[in-house]
C-alpha cells in the first residue's frame, strides 16, 4: 500500500488519478449535455477545486465563461463553522445560469454561503458541480447537481484538496491513516 507523510499525519492512497479522470469527464458530459444552449458562468471555488476545475473544463465544450472566486472554512482537520467573506467575483451573475465548481461538499455550510450569495446577486439559475461529496457530512439541504465521487467521511488530502496546506499538487487521493 502507498503511504505518505505529510506533516504530523500519514495518508494511504484510495483514488488513484485514472479512476479520478474518469468520473471528472463524466460530469463533463453531463454539463454538455443539460447546459449547451445556457451560456453557462462557471465558477471555481479557489483554493481547494483548481484541479478539478482544470480538468473538468477540459471536457466542457458548450460555449462558456469561467471565473475564480475565494473563502475558506477548515482549520486543519475539523472546520471552523464560520464561513470567510467570497472575494473576487467581478462578473455580473444578473439572469445567468451558473455552476459553482466545488473541491468537496462536505456539511454543505460554504455552499449554503455561496448559494445565499449568488441568489442575492441575482443568479437566474444555479448549479454545483462538486469533485468529491461526503454525504454523511451534510447538514444542510443542498442538491449536488453533479459529483464525480462520494466519499466516506473520512479526512482526505490530494487533486486540490489539503491538509495545513500541503498535499494539494497530488495527483490522486489519499486518505488519512488513523493513529
Ligand atoms: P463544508 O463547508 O463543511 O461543506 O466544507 C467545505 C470545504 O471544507 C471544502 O471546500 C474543503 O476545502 C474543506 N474540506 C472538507 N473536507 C475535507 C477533506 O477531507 N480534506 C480537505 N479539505 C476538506
Ligand atoms: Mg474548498
Amino acid at each position: 500500500m502507498t503511504t505518505i507523510q505529510i506533516k504530523d499525519k500519514k495518508f494511504s492512497l484510495s483514488i488513484p488519478e485514472a479512476e479520478i479522470l474518469k468520473a471528472v469527464r463524466e460530469v463533463g458530459e453531463a454539463i454538455n449535455r443539460d447546459l449547451a444552449h445556457k451560456n453557462p458562468l462557471f465558477i471555481c471555488v479557489l483554493n481547494g477545486a483548481f484541479m478539478f476545475a482544470g480538468d473538468l473544463m477540459k471536457t466542457v465544450s458548450v460555449p462558456c465563461e469561467i471565473t475564480f472566486i475565494k473563502l475558506s472554512s477548515y482549520d486543519g482537520l475539523y472546520t471552523t463553522g464560520s464561513v470567510k467573506e467570497i472575494i473576487g467575483l467581478n462578473e455580473s451573475v444578473v439572469g445567468r445560469t451558473v455552476v459553482v465548481v466545488e473541491d468537496i461538499v462536505d456539511t454543505g455550510l460554504t455552499m449554503e454561503r455561496i448559494l445565499d450569495s449568488l441568489h442575492a446577486k441575482g443568479a437566474n439559475e444555479i448549479r454545483i458541480a462538486t469533485f468529491l461529496q461526503k454525504p454523511d457530512a451534510l447538514q444542510r439541504d443542498i442538491t449536488v447537481d453533479y459529483v464525480a465521487m462520494k466519499i466516506p467521511n473520512d479526512f482526505i488530502v490530494g487533486y486540490g484538496l489539503d491538509y495545513d496546506g500541503y498535499g494539494r499538487n497530488l495527483k490522486d487521493i489519499y486518505t488519512v491513516v488513523p493513529e
